[in-house]
């Protein structure tokens, strides 16, 4: 069988800020399955580059008092360090300010012009009279048009969750210069996404492929009916002064970000192709028998599986064979946050010592090829290292070398082991292909749960052959070199397995067993008789938890807000950005608050001094709180299901102290207690928060 000629990219990060571990769980994704792919003898191509254009990043070089240029050389730097320092292996990492960038943004632009799919029209848009520019959403702010919340920004309200337009908000301003923004005309070009032609060959697109079934739903629902128009059209121009590629025989107009920015993926690998003599059109002529695969976010969807695809097509290029969306990462179930100090960027995580491979390790555990947002929960991540990867695996081979190093010469059992190998851990070697579907299938966290199964079927067999009792008795030598043999197999087979995953360690495997690289196609056969191993040094330390902590007190922030906002994923002007809105305001649940904000809520120990059923209340009980010198508090709390009054005389709660009394139907609230419970409904029950042992009515909680 020929190799499949496979090209990757994962998407591009924005030139403007730090690489985060969100961020990670793309590239660390991507990474392992390109790894994989290699292993098994594919031509495999991984290429990315840096995200340079548009206003947050012109802003911000502004800000700095540099070029562009000189911003996006610093970033470059800055997060190739960073992917390399997770074993991040591309083959080409470049830039979107590249001439080979240029060259195809401008080609495909001209044959999407020839084939009657660019349209100029004017619009009205938002303009800073004094910067003299026009403004993206994300730079006009004002108070929200549904709650009044003040400084929230032109798209939706981070309060209440409102997605509106900037034309909406109340007393808008720019972000840029403090300026009330007015409303100007200027031509703008447009992608004719409307065309009836794009939406046909995207229902076909659809359709066709393999996609995964949320993206497939996504995007029924952005193409609607058949015989439904709903797709508008894309605003693909920005007016001077922007970062960017002017458009051709239009002055002072400059491509969109988002129209240039999977463009740098061709570019990249036509970069790639000069340095490897590879051929381009091979992998990108319309009928190319090469496979193209996107790794995305999933906010990032509607761009590779609509715009892209419809754009490629249209300008005779080949379109993706497949894109494949990932969830967004969670620290301890909550959005990552700079106040809590789990907005971890990859710097500070190498900085701190941690080891990049246990977080691969972690994201491989918990990635499954779907949509699902996944979650990086601090202790689980120390409790699954430590008994996955040192426990269950390295412990194979520090049970073993030692013997085999100081008792037999540092060589394995002269005889050959096939047999017996089989006949002990069945299953171990004929394990590859199953584990090689999972791989491919981008189920890691399957692959996982099946290699760890494995390395649980070699502990029982350790513990079973007890080789360290082996080595105390006399005249059982010939058994302890069979057992010990095995076991060094038995690691060589998992390190195959987790290679993808563990590249360091692997390599760091081979030396130790004294092997060239290993492929996917090793696992089929054991090392050679009598073959001699190194001496072993230890493979991999254990995480204590207080390397954690320590992480997250290099990444606690006082949150002071920048002058520039985060740079927006969407495209603020697209008629599309309803849809994307929707999408995104599901990442805001979890909103951010600064140290400030928090201590306005005064938050202070009470001792229930008194509870009581309310007659004809179902919900409430009647507590009189005791907050030492800030007097007692009369609140009606909604705990009834879960408390009889008579339990809770006598014990020490939290509660908000500085609530505004309210009047309900019983008499008058003084406050409110704190307690837990799962909003989903998924358990039931309400529990009431308690101090430790020591707290005193009246204690402020901060
Ligand atoms: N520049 C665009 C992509 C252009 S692709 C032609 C962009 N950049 S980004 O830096 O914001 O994000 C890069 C990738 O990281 C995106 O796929 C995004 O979904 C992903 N992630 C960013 N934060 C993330 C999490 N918190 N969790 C998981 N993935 C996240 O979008
Ligand atoms: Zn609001």
């Amino acid at each position: 069988m020929s190799a499949r000629k496979i090209l990757v990219t994962s998407a591009l990060p924005y030139a403007n800020g730090a690489i985060h571990l969100g961020h990670l769980v793309e590239y660390i994704q991507t990474d392992i399955w390109v790894r994989f792919q290699k292993l098994r003898g594919q031509e495999c191509w991984y290429v990315c580059a840096d995200d340079t254009h548009g206003t947050p990043i012109m802003l911000r070089a502004e800000q700095e008092g540099i070029t562009p240029e000189a911003l996006i050389a610093r970033v470059h730097g800055e997060h190739l360090r960073d992917f390399t320092g997770f074993h991040i292996a591309f083959d080409n990492y470049y830039t979107t300010h590249s001439d080979e960038t240029r060259f195809y943004s401008e080609d495909i632009y001209r044959k999407l012009k020839a084939a009657g799919l660019i349209e100029v029209r004017a619009i009205e848009q938002f303009y800073d009279p004094v910067k003299e520019m026009f403004l993206p959403d994300r730079f006009i702010k004002g108070e929200c048009p549904k709650c009044g919340a003040k400084d929230q920004y032109g798209d939706s309200c981070e309060a209440c969750g409102a997605a509106y337009a900037p034309t909406e908000l109340k007393n808008p301003y720019s972000a840029v210069s403090g300026a009330q923004p007015v409303l100007k005309s200027s031509d703008h070009y447009f992608f004719k996404l409307s065309d009836p032609r794009c939406q046909q060959f995207l229902r076909e697109w659809t359709r066709q492929g393999s996609l995964q079934p949320e993206a497939a739903n996504k995007l029924a629902e952005w193409l609607g009916e058949e015989g439904e128009h709903r797709l508008t059209d894309w605003d693909i121009s920005r007016d001077a002064p922007y970062f960017g590629f002017e458009i051709p025989d239009a002055p002072g107009k400059y491509f969109y970000v988002w129209l240039d920015a999977p463009i740098g993926y061709m570019g990249s690998f036509k970069n790639l192709c000069a340095k490897q003599g590879l051929d381009f059109d091979e992998y990108w002529k319309p009928d190319s028998q090469a496979e193209l695969y996107h790794f995305i976010g999933k906010d990032i969807l509607y761009f590779h599986a609509l715009f892209w695809p419809a754009e490629l097509k249209f300008a005779g290029y080949r379109t993706p064979t497949n894109v494949f969306a990932h969830g967004f990462l969670t620290v301890d179930g909550a959005k990552m946050s700079k106040s809590r100090g789990t907005f971890i960027t990859a710097e500070s995580y190498l900085k701190q010592g941690l080891n990049p491979e246990w977080l691969r390790y972690y994201f491989a555990a918990k990635l499954n090829g779907t949509m699902e947002d996944i979650d990086l929960n601090l202790e689980d991540f120390v409790a699954r290292v430590n008994s996955d990867l040192v426990g269950k695996y390295i412990n194979i081979a520090s049970r073993a070398a030692g013997f085999i190093t100081k008792r037999f010469g540092g060589k394995l059992l002269a005889m050959p082991l096939a047999e017996k190998f089989a006949s002990v851990l069945p299953g171990l070697s004929e394990a590859a292909e199953e584990i090689a579907a999972h791989y491919e299938a981008r189920d890691f966290a399957r692959a996982m749960r099946k290699i760890m199964a494995l390395a649980d079927q070699v502990n029982q067999y350790v513990d079973l052959h007890k080789p360290w009792e082996l080595a105390k008795q006399a005249g059982r030598d010939a058994e302890l070199h069979e057992v010990s043999s095995i076991l060094i197999n038995a690691f060589r087979l998992l390190t195959i397995y987790l290679k993808p995953v563990l590249p360091k360690l692997a390599q760091r495997a081979e030396e130790f067993l004294n092997v060239a690289p290993l492929h996917w196609r090793d696992a089929a056969h054991l090392l050679p008789p009598a073959h001699a191993i190194n001496a072993y040094e230890h493979l991999m330390t254990r995480i204590e938890m207080k390397q954690i902590e320590a992480l997250l007190a290099a990444n606690k922030e006082s949150l002071a807000p920048g002058a520039v906002p985060p740079a927006p994923t969407s495209d603020p002007q697209s008629p599309q950005r309803h849809a994307e809105r929707q999408q995104n305001s599901e990442y805001k649940l979890h909103n951010q608050i600064t140290i400030d904000e928090f201590a306005k809520v005064d938050l202070r120990i009470a001792r229930i001094v008194d509870a009581a059923h309310v007659e004809g209340a179902e919900k409430l009980i009647m507590l009189t709180l005791d907050l030492g010198p800030l007097g007692t508090r009369q609140v009606f709390a909604g705990i009834k299901s879960a408390y009889d009054p008579a339990t809770l005389v006598g014990r020490l709660t939290v509660m908000v102290a500085n609530l505004a009394p309210r009047k309900m139907k019983f008499g008058v609230s003084e406050g409110m207690v704190l307690a837990a419970s799962d909003p989903e409904g998924k358990t039931a029950g309400l529990y009431l928060l308690s101090p430790d042992a020591g707290a005193t009515p009246g204690m402020q909680v901060k």
